[in-house]
């Protein structure tokens, strides 16, 4: 396949953020107050497809398997996880400051950033820039536990949800029913102290991870680090995201982690470009070991006739980012019948909300009496809206725009007959159907196959 060079489609990164705020998706965090430099908050949309996107990968990862558990681990650990990890250590990245212009620049992005006294400059090129040589910089945020604010009390919140898998081994063998291969999930929380976060969703100070740790006899981990690289990708696609916007890239030795031995990144062509979406790694025996280490206590595979400490694969993907993902991918803009429409080609399966339901006119009692009992029935299986406001265009409109695949409007016919008409947002495509079976309809099409429209 010949790779691409640009984003294929409408969707930028702004008028992806700008669509979420507009429509209830998305907002800057405290808002009033001017907000806090790339944080946000979810309204409502946004806490249903977030919601759609962690059930399905729950459903993959969890619900369809029978070598995998679950995990909610905390988010404050004992300190001494994150010494033994290597994070306290290594978890930094190095940073230049500038006496000049006091700005402070990733050392490794100082190609792509902007001088902070000319802006079309990078930072060092400028006759005025001054300068320091790359210091570390730790991204983990500190807070203290307890009453005394002195060094014995620091803690950290979590950069990953990885660690707190790590040291719930020995729980999770001893009480489950499990044997290597297999798995530990988790959803949760992370915060790394981001020094250049932004891109909208793309790199933020606080977001969501969905980690999961396979545990395999050493031998095999190549084999099961291909296998889960490959099922990640079938995950990205199956859910709608174009193939030929993904492809996975090898880290290269100097890219890969303090913990990694082999790292593969699924990439995804956003519109600023190859980023990653999903890290694939092969972290070995170190994050075992090195809590066996430093905690005393043994974590290793004890069976019958063998005894060893499993290698890990982790895949690890972060909310927010497969969220931007799905958005950059569905969003598109055309002109129909000379009017302009913007919609969210969103998979039915992760659609923040399945059908409308459209009295044609709100005002007439007759329809909006057959549309409020055909609502109450659909919504105690999916997530549904009423809605009887604006003209039927506006609230067509409206749907696409918030990704709604199928639109059931009731009309003088449904008094004559009992069918309604469905509205397929992708095709437009409108046909009668029998308002007895519209529920029945809808739960087969969402388990049937969909593609996006390339
Ligand atoms: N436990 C391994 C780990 O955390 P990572 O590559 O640092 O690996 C995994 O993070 C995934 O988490 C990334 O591929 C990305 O999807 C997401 N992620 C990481 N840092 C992020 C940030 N600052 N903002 C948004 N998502 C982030």
């Amino acid at each position: 396949m010949d790779e691409l060079e640009h984003f294929e489609g409408a969707a930028t990164i702004e008028k992806v953020a700008s669509l979420c705020r507009r429509r209830g998706f998305v907002f800057p965090t405290s808002d009033i107050y001017g907000g806090l430099g790339s944080s946000f908050d979810f309204g409502h949309y946004g806490v249903l497809l977030a919601q759609n996107i962690k059930s399905e990968w729950q459903r993959s990862m969890i619900q369809e398997r029978d070598d995998m558990v679950a995990l909610d681990s905390a988010v404050i650990l004992n300190p001494q996880v994150w010494v033994a990890s290597g994070h306290v250590e290594g978890f930094s990245d190095p940073m230049v400051d500038c006496r000049t212009c006091k700005l402070r620049f990733r050392a490794d992005h100082i190609g792509t950033s902007a001088c902070g006294k000319k802006p079309s400059k990078h930072p060092g090129e400028h006759s005025e820039c001054d300068l320091t040589e790359p210091r570390h910089f730790n991204l983990m945020f500190e807070t203290h536990v307890g009453a005394l604010r002195d060094d014995a009390s620091v803690a950290y919140l979590r950069p990953e949800t990885a660690q707190g898998i790590f040291v719930n081994f020995k729980n999770v063998t001893s009480s489950l029913r499990v044997k290597p291969p297999f798995g530990i999930a988790q959803i949760g929380k992370s915060f790394r102290n981001e020094i250049t976060p932004g891109n909208f969703l793309f790199r933020v100070r606080e977001f969501e991870q969905m980690e999961m740790e396979f545990f395999v006899p050493p031998a095999d981990a190549d084999e099961w680090h291909r296998y889960w690289i490959e099922q990640r990708v079938n995950w990205h696609t199956g859910l709608g995201v174009r193939p030929s916007h993904l492809r996975v890239r090898a880290h290269e030795a100097d890219e890969l982690s303090h913990y990694s031995s082999a790292t593969s990144d699924i990439e995804y062509l956003f519109p600023i470009g190859w980023q990653e979406l999903e890290g694939v790694a092969n972290r070995g025996d170190y994050d075992l070991r090195q809590h066996s280490e430093a905690s005393g206590t043994t974590l290793e595979w004890i069976g019958h006739e063998e005894r060893y400490v499993p290698y890990v694969i982790e895949p690890a993907l972060g909310v927010g980012r497969a969220f931007l993902t799905f958005l950059c991918d569905a969003y598109d803009e055309e002109v129909v019948a000379e009017r302009p429409r913007t919609l969210l080609r969103l998979h039915p399966r992760i659609a923040p909300v399945k059908v409308a339901v459209l009295p044609l006119v709100g005002k007439d009692t007759a329809l909006v009496e057959r549309a409020r009992p055909l609502y109450e029935e659909l919504r105690r299986s999916m997530s549904a809206e009423y809605d009887d406001a604006a003209a039927i265009g506006k609230r067509y409109r409206r749907q696409d725009e918030i990704g709604t695949p199928w639109a059931l409007t009731i009309d003088e016919q449904t008094l004559a007959d009992g069918t309604i008409t469905l509205r397929d947002r992708d095709t437009l495509q409108q046909e009668r159907i029998p308002l007895d079976g519209a529920r029945r309809l809808l739960l087969d099409k969402l388990e049937q196959p969909w593609h996006p429209r390339l």
